[in-house]
This record gives C-alpha cells, structure tokens and sequence, in this order.
C-alpha cells in the first residue's frame, strides 16, 4: 500500500484512534511540541539559591489557553509577573468598577505552584485610564482627588491581593533618561510627592509585601544618576521603598555591561534589593528611539528593519546567546545584591519586541523559541553553574 492510496490515509487515522486513548500521555505531547529539556536541565533548578527566575505571563497563558507555554513555566520558573492584567486601565477601566477576573487567576496559579508573584504595577503614566485625572467635565482634577483616587486604587488592588503578592512595582517609569521628572499627570497634578504617597499607601495596604521603584534605560548613567538621587529622597523623606527593577530591555550591542554594573552597584549602594525585572533582547535594527522602552515610540514598518522574518540566521542567535550568557554571568556575580531575574514572557511569539517600535516584525528577544523549545541561551545560561 502506497502512502497516495486512500486505503493508506484511513489506515493510519484507525491507527491513530486505537492509539490516542492507550497513550494518552504520548497523544498529548504529540499536539504540544513543548520543552524536550531534562528535568536537570531546568533554568530554576541551576540558579536556585542565586535569585527567582521569573516569566511575565500574557493573557491566554493566565487563562489557561496557552498550555504549552506553561509546561515550560512550571519546568524553567519559578516566578511569575503579569505583563498587563493588573496595570490600572485593565483593571480599573472607570472609577470604582474593578476587573479583577484574569487578575485574580494570575494569582491563584501563582499560589497553587509555590511560586513568586509580583505585582506590575499600581502607578503608571502609560496604561492609566483617562478617568484618573479628569472630573465629570472632562477637566483636571485637583491634587487632593487624585491623592484620594491613587489612595483607593493602591488600597483596593493591594488589600486585595494582601499576603499573596510578594512584591509590587509600587511607580513606573517616573523618570525620564536624562534622569529629570517625566512631566506626567501624576507629577503635574499632584507634584513629586505622588511617588512617596504612593509608596505609604502601598504599605498600608500591606505591611509585608516588598516594595519597589522600576524604569527602563537604567545603565544609562544620566538616568542611573536621576535614580539615585530620588530614592535617597524618598529614603530621607521615610517612603517605605525596598528595592529597584532595572527592566532590562536590552539589544545586541546595548547597554554596555560596564555601565549596567555600575548601575546594580549604586543601586545596591542605597541599601536596597535589585531585581531584572523586563528581561528580553532584541535582535532587530532598532530605529533611533534611545534604546529604551519608552511605549510611545512609534516607527513605520520598513521591509530593511526586519530581516529575520523567515528565519533567525546562525550567528546572530549564537551572538544573542552569548550576550544572554555575558548578562546572566553579571547576575550572578551580583546575586548576593539581585534577588530576581524576570523576562519579559516566555517565548519569541509573545513577546512585545514584534510589535515595538515597529508594528508587525518578527523577532526572537526570549530564551525559548516559538515552539516552546529551548534557544542556545539556555545551554549558555546553565554552563555557567556548573
Ligand atoms: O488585548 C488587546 C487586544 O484585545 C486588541 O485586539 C489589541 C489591539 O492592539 O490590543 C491588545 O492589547 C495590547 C496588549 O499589549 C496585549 O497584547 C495593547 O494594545 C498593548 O498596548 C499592550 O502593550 C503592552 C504595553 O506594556 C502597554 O501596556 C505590552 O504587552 C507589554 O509588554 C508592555 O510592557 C511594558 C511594561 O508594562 C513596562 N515597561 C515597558 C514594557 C514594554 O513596553
């Protein structure tokens, strides 16, 4: 028989139906191309006692449709952050109505495997509904309602989640690269002290849960500078901040790891933990947007700004390997100081990099592939715990 003769497609569909139910467990994996890596080979297991690995999770993963992505949660992670679900807009899209539904999921899977959970992010320019800063007129607000309204979102998410939601970025992106205050709606309607408000709402809501400042393009030393300077207000002023997330979104030939050293240490020199907390590099010409991660930045897709629509070429996935490798040997020198390393989601498809600052690109910015398989960073990675 022929594999062009009918006979020979109805044979191998009977084959396959008296199969599936004796092998349920081969039938599944067969549907999930998912991790073929060896339980020693888990990233988790290799960097246990150095700091958590985290995964930011994206919807469909945290309402369970995106199962094999989870396989290589639970084998590679220990730590979870949600990419979108608890930013204000998703879950306070008008005043007092509250999402909490895929928010809540997060966290019960996050309770249920033993893992960290982190919380991003109470107070954030970007993601912020309209409503925040505007009265029923349309007109801004006064700083004493958006006190009160900043107050009641912190104490309601945050109470919320009161004793499972380890640590939270309590601000986000307040300052610009040059270090100065990025002119938001919470600076400009109620001043700098918004940050250190927010800080003591955030630990009355919940005195145990740890809390931190976290901005982009923090090897950059003007904004390392501007970094520094406000936390030692804070700190001066009594604001309850335990630690700072260098996001990390990083690109083949930024930041330099002189200067991203540089920045743990200061850091670290306040007297506070320091997480990774955006891990992710992408692999693309990056147009001139300051190699950082600020949301706004905007470009036309241009067929020249994505090469690797098809395919990922050799050396540059042997280049991004190693550069993942040079930055995690960082972290590791530095992991007495970094209690976190987190990427910025599980693999190539997910990940924001396709779609910033060019809609649309294909790119491979995550250390397992489309597939769910593990990239050669993984392999790197694990070399260095031997
Ligand atoms: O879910 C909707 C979908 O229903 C709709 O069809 C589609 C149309 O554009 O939009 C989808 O929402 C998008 C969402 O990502 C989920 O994919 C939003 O438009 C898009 O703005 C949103 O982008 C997120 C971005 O923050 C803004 O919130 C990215 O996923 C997320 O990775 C990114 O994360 C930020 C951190 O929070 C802060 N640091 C920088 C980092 C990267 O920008």
């Amino acid at each position: 028989m022929k594999p062009t003769d009918h006979r020979y497609f109805w044979c191998v569909i009977l084959a396959l139906a008296i199969w599936q139910p004796v092998f349920p467990q081969a039938a599944q994996r067969a549907r999930q191309p998912a991790v073929q890596a060896p339980a020693s080979a888990s990233l988790k297991k290799a960097l246990e006692g150095k700091f958590y690995l985290g995964a930011a999770l994206n919807s469909h993963q945290i309402s369970g449709r995106d199962t094999a992505a989870w396989a290589v949660l639970k084998e590679h992670f220990n730590g979870i952050t949600a990419e979108n679900v608890m930013k204000a807009g998703r879950i306070q899209p008008r005043e007092g109505a509250f999402h909490f539904e895929l928010a809540d999921r997060f966290v019960a899977l996050g309770v249920k495997e033993g893992m960290h959970i982190h919380g991003h992010t109470l107070i954030w320019h970007s993601q912020a509904p309209r409503w925040f800063f505007t009265d029923s007129e349309g007109k801004r607000v006064s700083r004493e309602v958006l006190i009160q309204r900043m107050k009641d979102h912190i104490f309601t998410v945050v109470g919320r989640y009161r004793g499972k939601v380890h640590s939270w970025d309590v601000v986000n992106e307040a300052l610009l690269d040059d270090g100065s205050f990025r002119k938001s709606p919470f600076y400009e309607i109620i001043g700098e002290d918004y940050i250190q408000l927010a800080f003591e709402f955030a630990r009355q809501a919940d005195p145990d849960a740890a809390l931190y400042y976290n901005d982009y393009s923090m090897a950059n030393p003007a904004k390392r500078a501007g970094v520094v300077s406000l936390v030692k207000r804070l700190q001066q002023a009594g604001a309850p901040i335990d630690g700072i997330g260098m996001q990390g979104h990083i690109g083949l030939s930024y930041p330099s790891l002189d200067e991203f050293e540089k920045s743990i240490v200061a850091f670290a020199g306040l007297g506070l933990v320091v997480m990774i907390t955006e891990l992710d590099l992408t692999v693309l010409p990056t147009p001139r947007h300051g190699g950082g991660a600020e949301i706004s930045a905007n470009f036309n897709y241009r067929g020249e700004l994505d090469p690797y629509v098809n395919e990922l070429p050799e050396t540059v996935a042997l280049a991004a390997a190693r550069r993942y490798q040079d930055f995690f040997r960082l972290f590791l020198k530095h992991h007495e100081r970094i209690t976190r390393v987190t990427l910025w989601g599980i693999n190539d498809g997910h990940s924001w990099r396709n779609h910033w600052p060019v809609r649309g690109r294909t790119d491979y910015p995550l250390l397992f592939d489309r597939n769910n398989n593990p990239k050669a960073a993984v392999e790197l990675i694990l070399s260095l715990t031997d």
